[in-house]
């Protein structure tokens, strides 16, 4: 059987990525040659990338998160702010930014060591989390590149709104000549966030 291009992620509601399109779309008429665009429907928030599994090892992923995902209580994700990896001086994958409370990164954390004792590759470099918007062609020219650290100057992105993470997903990713294809194979959901009353929390007796 032909192995699985899988990742682990967290979904970005459609409101949220059509309003980072609408933000990005300056950017895009001014820098559109010298970057390779995500979708809008494809972009998310990355927590694992597994690359080529065998399809036998989907079980045993599944089982894992939703070990992980029962573990950790839903929380909340505030999307906006453009920035650049490795830097904005060598801008190579264009982001939008994710502030998190310490949920995510105790999610991702787990998820990693998870992944690891299951035999899969550590990622050596620290969590970092972002909604990946472009990718920069290789072969960009320093003009074009110039053009674009310029623009990316020139572009405020503030907030963008909040996502409730309360589930999390196992992606096939099928490489096409259009552009990735992203199907879930599977959906975790996460501890929910119990919320109790005011008149809950008033009959309550001390101990
Ligand atoms: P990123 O956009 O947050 O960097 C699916 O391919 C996702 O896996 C990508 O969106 C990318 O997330 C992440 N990823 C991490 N390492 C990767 C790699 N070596 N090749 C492809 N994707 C990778």
């Amino acid at each position: 059987m032909l192995p699985l291009r899988t990742f682990i992620a967290v979904d970005i509601p459609p409101s949220i990525q059509q309003a980072i399109q609408e933000k990005v779309n300056d950017l895009r008429r001014y820098a559109g040659e010298t970057v390779r665009w995500v979708q809008v429907k494809n972009i998310h928030l990355t927590l694992k990338f597994l690359g080529d599994i065998p399809p036998s090892g989907v079980e045993e992923l599944t089982r894992m998160l939703q070990t992980e995902a029962d573990a950790c209580p839903a929380f909340d994700i505030a999307i906006g702010g453009l920035g650049s990896f490795p830097s904005s001086k060598r801008p190579r994958v264009l982001y939008i930014g994710v502030q998190a409370p310490a949920g995510l990164e105790a999610l991702q954390g787990a998820i990693e060591a998870a992944c690891s004792r299951l035999g899969y590759e550590s990622d050596p470099r620290p969590f970092s989390p972002h909604l990946t918007i472009g990718r920069v062609r290789g072969h960009a020219s320093p003009d074009r590149l110039q053009k674009l650290r310029r623009a990316l100057e020139e572009t405020t992105i503030d907030s963008l709104g909040t996502v409730r993470v309360d589930s999390v997903h196992l992606y096939k990713s099928e490489l096409k000549p259009g552009g990735p294809l992203y199907t879930e194979l599977f959906s975790a959901p996460l501890h929910p966030i119990i919320t109790r009353s005011r008149e809950q929390t008033a009959n309550e007796t001390p101990n």
